[in-house]
């Protein structure tokens, strides 16, 4: 039998081999914590569909960000729940509300902190719609005048970054405007670029009580069969001004993360979102599989494909398992 001179095995022996020729590091560098901040004081309420996940009154997330700055994590994105919906969401851009509120706060208490916010109008409007309705459609570019506003109004209030999920045509270019005219040219943009209309937005919908109250997102989220259009609407939002890119999912979507890596330069960002977290929690939950593990597999995978940046929603957790494996 004809067999090569090399035998990988031999590198996979011991522990200490596998070290020296590790491919990957999934690092703590590497996550971003999302935060959900919700009206009132003293609030923390145990999202249902998400184990682990609460939603925090702005006293409650000030604490909150104590603790993942005690774990190194670098920064967290938010999320915000208002008092009230209206047909425009304009509590997504009242600088007295929850998120705004949360970020003065927490600026103020941690000031090398990365807080990104996330800007989209969905958990703001009384149909659960990400823009501005006229009949049943979403009305892209009067959208953008209300995105641009809600932007401003997280830069005012200290955000370092700001991230639209909306998937209007055009955001970047908006916000990117709107920033630099009132003088926020330090503000970045880290922009959902790819971001498709998945199922596994289910348990967020739950944590933002975000779900549409009619239809679905597909007119403006895109299709999850196609990757070409995916790498256009990164080449869109780069020219518009994007500082960095998301995927979103991430993980049935591995292969955007790559070629997005591969084609541009600009740091990829990777969503790990609320269906594939409690999905594993899940599963953990049943013994089905080891939650600890697959976590890791799960995030290391991410950073494989090409991501600098994870979001999710284990960032406290494997942040923690991280530090007592360096032990
Ligand atoms: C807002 C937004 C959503 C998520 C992030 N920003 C929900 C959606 O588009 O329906 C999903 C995050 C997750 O599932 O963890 N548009």
């Amino acid at each position: 039998m004809y067999f090569p001179d090399y035998r990988p095995r031999r590198l996979r022996r011991t522990e200490n081999l596998r070290r020296m020729i590790r491919e990957t590091r999934l690092s703590v560098d590497h996550l971003v914590y999302p935060l959900f901040v919700v009206p009132g004081a003293g609030v923390k309420n145990p999202v249902q569909s998400m184990p682990g996940v609460f939603q925090f009154s702005v006293d409650q997330v000030v604490e909150e960000a104590r603790s993942v700055v005690e774990l190194n994590i670098p920064g967290i994105i938010l999320f915000g729940l208002p008092e009230k919906k209206d047909e425009i969401g304009s509590r997504a851009y009242a600088d007295d509300a929850p998120v705004q509120q949360a970020v003065q706060k927490i600026k103020q208490s941690f000031p090398e902190l990365t807080v990104i916010t996330d800007a989209c109008l969905c958990e703001y409007t009384s149909h659960g719609h990400c823009g501005i309705l006229s009949g049943n459609e979403v009305q892209n570019d009067q959208t953008l005048e209300v995105l641009a506003r809600v932007a401003l109004s997280h830069a005012r209030a200290g955000a370092d970054m700001i991230a639209p999920s909306d998937m209007m045509d055009g955001r970047v270019a908006a916000i990117r405007e709107a920033l630099d005219e009132e003088g926020f040219d330090q503000t970045a943009i880290l922009a959902y670029s790819a971001k498709y209309c998945s199922g596994f937005y289910g348990p967020f919908r739950d944590a933002a009580d975000s779900a549409p109250r009619f239809g679905d997102r597909s007119a403006y989220q895109m299709d999850v069969s196609n990757a070409e259009e995916a790498l256009r609407e990164v080449s869109l939002d780069i020219e518009e001004g994007a500082d960095m890119v998301m995927v979103k999912p991430a993980l049935a979507y591995l292969d955007i993360i790559r070629r997005v890596r591969e084609e541009f330069d600009r740091p990829v960002a990777a969503y790990n979102v609320s269906g594939e977290y409690s999905m594993i929690k899940a599963a953990a939950a049943n013994g089905w599989i080891d939650g600890d593990r697959v976590m890791m597999e799960v995030l290391t995978s991410m950073v494989r494909a090409g991501a600098s940046l994870v979001l999710t929603y284990f960032a406290k957790e494997a942040a923690a398992l991280l530090q007592n494996r360096r032990r």
